[in-house]
């Protein structure tokens, strides 16, 4: 008999107090199909089909106040209604025995008047625009700069939100600091042009983004609390001159926290070599400098995550759109079975239930065509092929 290899990524890993049993995590991915900003019942399916005992999941942009929205549907925690709409979906989660972590997070000038109470203005770090997309036609209103006066009360709100998640039960939150929404909108030096202490120096772009990491801390514990960076990404005009220093201040930032459970950090843009996508690799200072666990996100197969494990460029790896479209994707794995292919078509669409594609309903019998079960029977038809007998 030849001895089974170890699969890198389905090895055990201790985050804070957690203890995992393999290191392949769902990443955090918006659908759109939280009607009036209160997550349904939908979300209960969708999560606990892609949790597995010792898994952590990390639930999709979650918004922490109403002027928090700039996207169609997206869910909030900081109403009651909502704290009690989450529960049953992390019990779900929790039933499979997964970790699951709510991604908390206010998206600033990446909205429009429509999506704010009474019309008002997005709020920001400035009154820039983001530059309208001349491609999609996106147009961002035209926000409004935060007095300095007013940031104790969305670092409030992040503090409110945090707690709010703890009561529906998740195991922590993930403070979202990335892709160009509010916290980044203060870290990063093309898209921050106050003049008061919250502007101007690296400490003081960061100095909005560290009070909400230490109000959260002060409120839930540092052993519920990781964040999202994403230093080197250019997305929705926010980008800085000097991404590696950027990132080294605020991991520098969370060691000052005994047991800050994780950093999770995306990966710098993909570049093409050799006509192949290759993912930059370019987070190992940062890795290094953490005293907690690292997660790194954004391009990874199974080949690339378990050589990263492997090699200890990162604890765990975050998988976004092959785990939409493969809800068993830590199974997959571990039998090296194909991959459904993700469809972009249904990444944000609100309704949840799409047409049965053909092919679906043969010997699909019983099989509900609902979108969250994304490409169910598709998989199931994979699964045994790989002579693996368990279907949900
Ligand atoms: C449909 C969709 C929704 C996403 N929503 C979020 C989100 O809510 N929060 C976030 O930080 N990133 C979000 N992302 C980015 C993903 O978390 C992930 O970083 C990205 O897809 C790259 O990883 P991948 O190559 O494994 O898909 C989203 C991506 C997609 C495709």
């Amino acid at each position: 008999m030849v001895a089974k290899e170890a699969i890198p990524l389905l090895t055990p890993h201790r985050i804070g107090r957690f203890e995992l049993s393999h290191r392949v995590v769902l990443a955090p991915l918006t659908r759109c199909r939280s009607y009036a900003n209160v997550p349904q019942p939908h979300a209960a399916a969708y999560y606990s089909q892609r949790a597995t005992k010792g898994g952590l999941l990390i639930a999709e942009a979650t918004g922490v106040s109403a002027t928090a929205q700039g996207y169609p549907e997206t869910p909030g925690i900081w109403t009651q209604q909502q704290v009690d709409a989450w529960k049953p979906i992390v019990d779900a989660v929790h039933r499979k025995g997964a970790l699951f972590f709510c991604q908390i997070w206010h998206v600033g000038r990446v909205s429009t008047n429509d999506f704010q109470p009474d019309g008002q203005a997005p709020i920001s770090s400035t009154d820039k625009q983001i530059t309208p997309d001349a491609e999609s036609g996106m147009v961002y209103s035209k926000p409004r700069q935060l007095q300095t006066d007013e940031i104790p009360l969305i670092v409030d709100d992040f503090r409110r939100a945090a707690r709010n998640a703890v009561e529906a039960g998740f195991d922590g939150v993930e403070i979202h600091g990335a892709h160009g929404y509010l916290l980044e909108q203060f870290m990063k030096d093309s898209s921050n042009d106050r003049t008061d202490e919250y502007g101007g120096s690296l400490e003081n772009r960061c100095r909005f983004a560290v009070e909400v990491i230490d109000a959260i801390v002060h409120e839930i514990g540092a052993d519920r609390v990781g964040i999202r960076l994403s230093p080197f990404v250019d997305y929705m005009d926010c980008f800085d001159s000097d991404p590696h220093a950027l990132g080294m201040y605020m991991v520098q930032q969370l060691n000052k926290h005994q047991g800050f459970v994780y950093c999770h950090m995306v990966e710098p843009r993909m570049a093409i070599v050799d006509g192949r996508r290759q993912i930059p690799h370019g987070l190992l200072p940062f890795r290094k400098a953490f005293n907690g666990t690292f997660i790194a996100a954004g391009g990874y197969d199974r080949e690339e995550g378990n050589k990263v494990v492997a090699d200890g460029y990162a604890d765990l790896v975050a998988y976004g759109r092959i785990f939409l479209a493969n809800p068993d994707l830590p199974k997959r794995f571990e039998l090296d079975s194909p991959l459904n292919k993700y469809d972009r078509n249904t990444f944000y669409t609100q309704d949840p239930v799409v047409p049965p594609f053909g092919s679906y309903l043969i010997g699909g019998g019983g099989f509900s065509c609902y979108n969250f079960y994304e490409h169910v029977v598709d998989e199931r038809m994979c699964i045994l092929d790989a002579g693996y007998n368990h279907i949900f």
